[in-house]
């Protein structure tokens, strides 16, 4: 009997460890999309990034302030973390700088530190030195937007898959899974990029994690094994990205997001493509154009993968065996560490596109299908507008 069991509860770990779930066609349709939030002047989620933020100046603090408030307000249920650490840089005279890692994290209820197996979604949210000015719209404001925004957008489903789990009783074999936000700071270089200039607050971060030990016999011995995928989102927000996929031990989730991509276009829920019908509608020659790909690696055979990378955030992490999503174009935007990568150089559709895609990839990760009731959800923000007399 105890043999039985025992060969049952690997068997379910194992298939359930890779446990991934499509979400069907209503609920990618029915994603919403950040809309005002991401009004580049007056928008709640992006405008207020949408400024300098060096690290260890006040613009820099505004800006994690500004994620703070913003979990607080909307997402109470999560929890958040700083990771400090200092340095100096080649422009500091031997002064220590501050560098602030968030970290926003929702485990299910009751979960065991250590037995929380967590999707970990990355942004950097400091910005570049120089150009004196610079923004940084891409280089990381609007990723870290769209975090903020899939965050609340999956936030309630999440809450009523676990409280499903509680009513119907926790299933033995049931994986915990948590999903986890990291804000980093300190990832340009203040002069330019060497292995000391640049990546401050991730390589502290992975340090740190690699010693922190969770108890004895724990599934995951520390905060990075618990890291099932680090998915890093950089330099989003131009038009017509080509993303490659980078890493061959990670390409099934790569195929996984590109899947649902495709998905989207064909549903007509990707405002940048040349089909979706806002364009059609202006067009006379209303023949579909080819439709372009952001993803554009989804058939990349294993063989050619010849170990090419963008050094990034993930560095750090993957040196240490984390597994590795990287969202980054190749070639970058145009505009990239020039002072034209500001608020009025960002594609909105892309943004938008984006955020959707990485909301459903999340979505179908944590297994929410049947979870989403988003017209309620409307109509609660609508009616919470009103009653503060907000238009
Ligand atoms: C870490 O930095 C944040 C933001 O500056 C600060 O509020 C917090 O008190 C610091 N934590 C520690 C332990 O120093
Ligand atoms: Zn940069």
């Amino acid at each position: 009997m105890l043999f039985y069991s025992t060969l049952l509860r690997l068997a379910g770990l194992l298939c359930l460890s890779a446990a991934y779930s499509t979400l069907s066609d209503d609920t990618l349709k029915s994603i919403p999309g950040p809309g005002d939030d991401f009004d580049v002047k007056k928008g709640s989620i992006l405008a207020p990034i949408l400024q300098t933020r060096v690290s260890g100046t006040p613009g820099n603090a505004a800006v994690l302030q500004h994620f703070v408030g913003f979990f607080k307000t909307n997402l109470p249920k999560w929890n958040l973390e700083f990771h400090n650490s200092t340095s100096t840089t080649p422009t500091s005279n031997g002064k220590e700088i501050p560098f602030v890692n968030l970290i926003a994290t929702r485990d299910p209820p009751g979960a065991q530190v250590g037995e929380v197996g967590r999707l970990t979604l990355v942004a950097h949210y400091d910005s570049k030195l120089e150009p004196k000015g610079f923004i940084g719209a891409t280089d990381s404001a609007a990723p870290c937007a769209m975090l903020l925004h899939t965050a609340r957008t999956l936030d309630a489903a999440l809450t009523k898959k676990w409280e499903s789990i509680a009513t119907d009783g926790l299933d033995e074999l049931d994986e915990q899974k948590g999903v986890q936000i990291l804000l980093l700071d300190g990832e340009e270089a203040f002069v330019s990029w060497t292995a000391t200039d640049s990546l401050y607050g991730s390589r502290a971060l992975a340090e740190d994690w690699e010693h922190s030990f969770h108890p004895a016999m724990s599934t995951y011995r520390n905060p990075l094994d618990s890291i099932s995928l680090f998915v890093l989102l950089d330099l989003l927000g131009s038009t017509g990205p080509h993303v490659p996929s980078y890493f061959k031990t990670t390409h099934w989730a790569y195929k996984h997001m590109a899947n649902l991509e495709h998905r989207l276009r064909e549903l007509g829920e990707f405002k940048s493509s040349p089909n979706h019908p806002s364009k059609l509608a202006k067009r006379k020659n209303k023949k579909p154009r080819d439709e372009p790909r952001f993803l554009v690696d989804a058939e990349k055979g294993d063989d050619a993968f010849i170990g090419g990378f963008v050094e990034d955030d993930h560095v750090p992490f993957m040196a240490r065996g984390v597994e590795i999503l990287h969202i980054i174009p190749t070639p970058f935007p145009k505009v990239w560490h020039r002072m034209t990568d500001d608020a009025e150089h960002l594609d909105m559709d892309t943004v938008e596109d984006w955020t959707k895609l990485v909301t459903a990839f999340v979505g179908e990760w944590m297994e929410l299908e049947g979870f989403f009731d988003f017209k309620k959800e409307k109509r609660k923000v609508h009616e919470e507008k009103t009653e503060f007399g907000i238009p």
